[in-house]
């Protein structure tokens, strides 16, 4: 009787396999020639306008039409071999297959960002500094999946306590000399925690002070500045500063910007900062502030230092989460011209979401409601009492704690990007995760046990109606409902909650809209 369903569950998932190894076939020969026209790179642009990238960084693709060597390194948790993930055509698309077969039945880290400029401006794990210890976490490889016109590759997923960093570099500008900058994030990945930064900082990892740095934040930490909404906002982190215009705090014409992939740019020369920003998918850039530089000792002139972070403050705070995909760092101060042909070459390289997760979209946001009679009004949520995951009526007159507890984020699966985890709309950085087979939310800890805790694989429903959530390291366990608390559980089992009575309904869930 049990195992006919799963039999035909089967077959439904290899089917729907199938159609995808077809689809994506099909868009990697039709984008082939189309990858061999477009060869030039953000870099070539900023080449040809006079401010030559002297950094850049991207897990996705070439920057440069005729860069052909590595993109990063990864280094998986079963023997702690390294190897480096390269490109599949001079100027094109991240090899993650490399990645996939390098990390098979293991988990793996992001530890070298390559620096494809010539100049060795590699980032690597960001050692201790003043605000925080270290060295700081490493991302894992396959928790930022996207696609580039069709091909698979992944971002670097920056939770908190991850960062990266070089101190010794060449070429970065030191001092009020002029620089550039711009980088492809994740809107919908952003915390106010200190400080989501990718660019120009201190080479002590401390604090050093006023103008120390110049680097592009992105996120939502009210601190020192803000814009318009709830953010994120772009602002330039200038060390003990994070500015949206000339004045510290409120800016009104820098506006919260959350497209899923987002363009930030800033840039800095003598006296003169800029904030500009549009949608990586589509569409120009827009100039949130151009103008002088903050009326605040220290800032004019600059005293910038040349060492490069990603993930983290100048002195190694490391409380913020996103998610970066591309960036580079210029010589000389761009003109908008230039920028605005590198968010043109942005848009055509085709940044997308990964649609290989049972119709959950990565990025978006769901509630989960039950199907069992008892309980068609319930919602799988966390709660403030505690960190078990529960079911409990939500509606629209629930207060908006209570809506926001039973609000998840989707997110390609941590451990297999073909499947889903659920991060908590109002715990950033808290996922749901089994723990002795009860459901909890918890922090990534960034272990491959984590990420395995916290992936599930959407199936049809085991009632047939809905969706049902099977756990990646327990195949024959999904997540249920039992006595109003949640769990994995199998058909028939040694825990009370394996109870085979109304196991199908208990284990059968509407994805419906997010109540947050
Ligand atoms: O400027 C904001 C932050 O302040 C910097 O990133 C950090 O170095 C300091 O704590
Ligand atoms: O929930 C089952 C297991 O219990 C988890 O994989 C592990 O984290 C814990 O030991």
């Amino acid at each position: 009787m049990a195992l006919r369903p799963r039999l035909s569950s089967l077959r439904r998932r290899l089917l729907t396999a199938g159609a995808v190894l077809a689809l994506t076939f099909g868009v990697a020969v039709e984008t082939t020639a189309v990858s061999h026209a477009a060869v030039t790179g953000p870099c070539d642009i900023y080449a040809s306008g006079g401010t030559p990238c002297v950094a850049a960084h991207s897990t996705t693709r070439a920057l440069y039409g005729s860069y052909n060597g590595s993109l990063y390194q990864v280094r998986r948790a079963s023997d702690n071999a390294t190897t480096n993930i390269g490109v599949l055509s001079a100027g094109g698309y991240a090899n993650a297959a490399a990645q996939t077969s390098f990390c098979a039945n293991t988990s793996c880290v992001i530890t070298v960002i390559y620096d494809q400029s010539g100049r060795g401006n590699n980032l690597t794990q960001a050692p201790a500094g003043g605000a925080a210890g270290g060295p700081d976490n490493l991302a894992n490889a396959f928790a930022a999946p996207t696609t580039l016109n069709g091909h698979q590759a992944y971002g670097v997923y920056v939770a908190a306590g991850t960062g990266y960093r070089n101190d010794h570099t060449s070429g970065i500008a030191t001092g009020d000399a002029a620089e550039g900058e711009y980088a492809v994030m994740d809107g919908t990945h952003t915390n106010g925690g200190c400080c989501f930064d990718y660019g120009n900082a201190e080479t002590s990892n401390n604090d050093t002070g006023n103008g120390h740095m110049e680097a592009i934040y992105f996120g939502t930490i009210k601190v020192w500045g803000y814009g318009t909404g709830t953010g994120p906002w772009i602002m330039a982190d200038m060390e003990n500063g994070l500015y949206s215009g000339v004045n510290a705090g409120y800016n009104a014409n820098d506006p919260t910007i959350n497209h899923r992939f987002t363009t930030a740019i800033i840039k800095g020369t003598a006296n003169q900062w800029a904030i500009r920003g549009g949608d990586a998918q589509s569409g120009g850039l827009s100039t949130f502030y151009s103008g002088a530089r903050p009326n605040v000792s220290g800032y004019n002139p600059m005293h910038k230092e040349g060492a490069i972070i990603l993930g983290i403050g100048g002195d190694n705070s490391k409380g913020s989460a996103g998610t970066f995909y591309e960036g580079v760092m210029t010589s000389g101060y761009p003109s908008d011209a230039t920028e605005n042909a590198v968010q043109a070459n942005i848009v055509a390289a085709g940044y997308s979401t990964s649609s290989g997760s049972g119709g959950l979209t990565p990025g978006s946001r769901i509630s989960v409601r039950a199907t069992t009679s008892c309980c068609t009004s319930d919602y799988i949520r966390h709660d403030d009492a505690d960190t078990k995951a529960v079911i409990s009526a939500i509606s629209s007159s629930s207060s908006s704690t209570d809506k926001a507890d039973a609000t998840w984020i989707v997110r390609a699966g941590l451990a297999n990007s073909a499947c889903v985890s659920f991060e908590s709309a109002n715990d950033p950085g808290q996922y749901l995760r089994h723990y002795n087979f009860e459901l909890y939310i918890a922090a990534n800890d960034g272990s491959s046990l984590f990420a395995q805790d916290a992936t599930f694989c959407p199936t049809t429903g085991n009632s047939g109606t809905g969706t049902s959530f099977q756990s990646v390291n327990y195949a024959g366990k999904y997540i249920r409902h039992y006595d109003y608390t949640a769990y994995i559980a199998s058909d028939g089992g040694s825990n009370a909650w394996d109870s085979a009575t109304s196991w199908t309904d208990d284990t059968s869930w509407v994805v419906s809209a997010p109540w947050a």
